[in-house]
């Protein structure tokens, strides 16, 4: 067995392992990134793409905002179209001038792995059978395999980026772990293509056929959702019967200008709730997907990432500068403050948005009437807003 060494081992090479990667390295903290996949696999997902303002900061924080500046787009507001009714939540207004930005999970990701390419820092792709070991020890250490080779990693500490599938968090034992899960009896139909957007802003719809959203990449590129039941399968979609579904359930404005095209790439995720508490493991932390998920309708999965990133970072990095080990138990309580709060949200617009067959004509009544009230009042958009754009970053001490 060939032996290794680096002070943060780093498992998962998504936006959260790349990202807190970076923030170390640029620190001067040692790190290995051990990854699963080929890189051009991790390059080509294609998941969310709005960043709230505080993951904006921790990216030019790290020094791969520059791209980001130039082509992200900057959204001060986002549109409901509530059966027709078309309801704006100006973010800057409601926040004292807050905005998001639109850029993709994609493009983060490829920035993320380019800087780390002229960093010098090592990643290594393809790594198999993965294991984190030692963790309640002073000798935690990751074996995995290589091309046949299996090899010993010796580390200070764990970070388990390996996302919702991943082995870090599967590798505590259950007994240590709660979990809290929600899983909707629906998922959201994507597709990529290039066509103008629909609107300047992104639109989120609610209607009796089912939720729908429109998102973009950029002026040229758009991002589509659609409610489908959780067992719909891909290939009962043509492009044809997307579009058409699309303007069913937007307002007539909206699909009257919508412009068609030909899909780029069409796929169903399924929507879940899910926290495991609590994200530390002795010298191992669970970081963004690892432990939690959220449904996309809030665009908070990868903003917790980021947070969680941005907690982790700050406490390694006062435990390297100052020796301050003792602020490496209150990982997990500070991340969980933040986490729930962004889980309620994404749970609320979920709720409030998509079309339950299971509810009865008086649940339906209670969820048309609590959005009519949140829409009406300006209290109510403000709260839609201010957790939209994102809520501040905890404090570690
Ligand atoms: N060994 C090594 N790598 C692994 C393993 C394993 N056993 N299991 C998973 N991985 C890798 C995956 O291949 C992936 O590249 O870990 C990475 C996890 O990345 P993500 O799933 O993207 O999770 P994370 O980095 O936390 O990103 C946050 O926010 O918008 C949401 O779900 C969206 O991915 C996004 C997430
Ligand atoms: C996306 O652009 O993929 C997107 C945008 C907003 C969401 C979810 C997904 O709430």
């Amino acid at each position: 067995m060939k032996t290794l060494k680096t002070q943060v081992a780093i498992i998962g090479a998504g936006p959260s392992g790349l990202l807190l990667g970076q923030l170390l390295h640029n620190a001067g903290i040692d790190t290995l990134i051990l990854e699963r996949q080929t890189p051009d696999y991790v390059r080509g997902r294609i998941r969310a793409g709005v960043l709230e303002q505080g993951m904006v900061e921790l990216l030019r924080q790290a020094g791969v905002g520059q791209r980001m500046d130039a082509e992200g787009l900057v959204h001060g507001g986002f549109e409901l179209a509530l059966e027709g009714r078309r309801v704006h939540i100006d973010l800057r207004a409601m926040t004292g001038g807050k905005t998001v930005m639109i850029y993709g999970q994609t493009d983060v990701t490829r920035d993320l792995m380019a800087a780390r390419q002229i960093a010098g820092a090592m990643t290594i792709y393809e790594a198999q059978n993965v294991v984190p070991h030692g963790m309640k020890t002073d000798e935690a250490f990751v074996t995995f395999e290589k091309d046949g080779e299996t090899y010993r990693l010796d580390c200070d500490y764990i970070a388990g980026c390996d996302g919702f599938h991943g082995v870090a968090r599967q590798s505590i034992p259950a007994e240590s772990l709660k979990v809290f899960e929600r899983v909707y009896p629906f998922g959201w139909l994507g597709i990529l293509a290039d066509t103008p957007p629909v609107h300047d802003e992104l639109v989120y719809a609610r209607h009796e056929r089912g939720f729908a959203l429109c998102s973009m990449r950029s002026a040229t590129r758009t991002r589509y959702y659609l409610q489908v039941p959780a067992d719909e399968q891909v290939e009962n979609w043509s492009d044809q019967r997307f579009w058409d579904e699309l303007k069913c359930r937007l307002p007539g404005a909206l699909a009257e200008s919508l412009v068609t095209g030909p899909s780029i790439e069409k796929s169903i995720a399924p929507l879940r709730s899910f926290v495991a508490e609590p994200m530390q493991y002795g010298r191992m932390f669970l970081v963004g997907d690892a432990a939690h998920i959220v449904p996309p309708t809030g665009a908070k999965g990868l903003n917790l990432a980021a947070s969680d990133v941005s907690t982790l970072f700050n406490i390694l990095l006062k435990v390297y500068r100052e020796g301050r080990v003792d602020l490496l138990e209150k990982y997990s309580e500070v991340c969980l403050r933040r986490v729930w709060k962004a889980e309620r949200f994404s749970w609320w617009m979920t709720s409030m948005l998509h079309r339950f067959d299971d509810h009865d004509a008086f649940s339906q009544r209670i969820t048309e009437s609590e959005l009519a009230y949140f829409v009406d009042s300006e209290a109510g958009r403000k709260t839609i807003a201010e957790n939209y754009v994102g809520l501040p970053y905890e404090a570690i001490e």
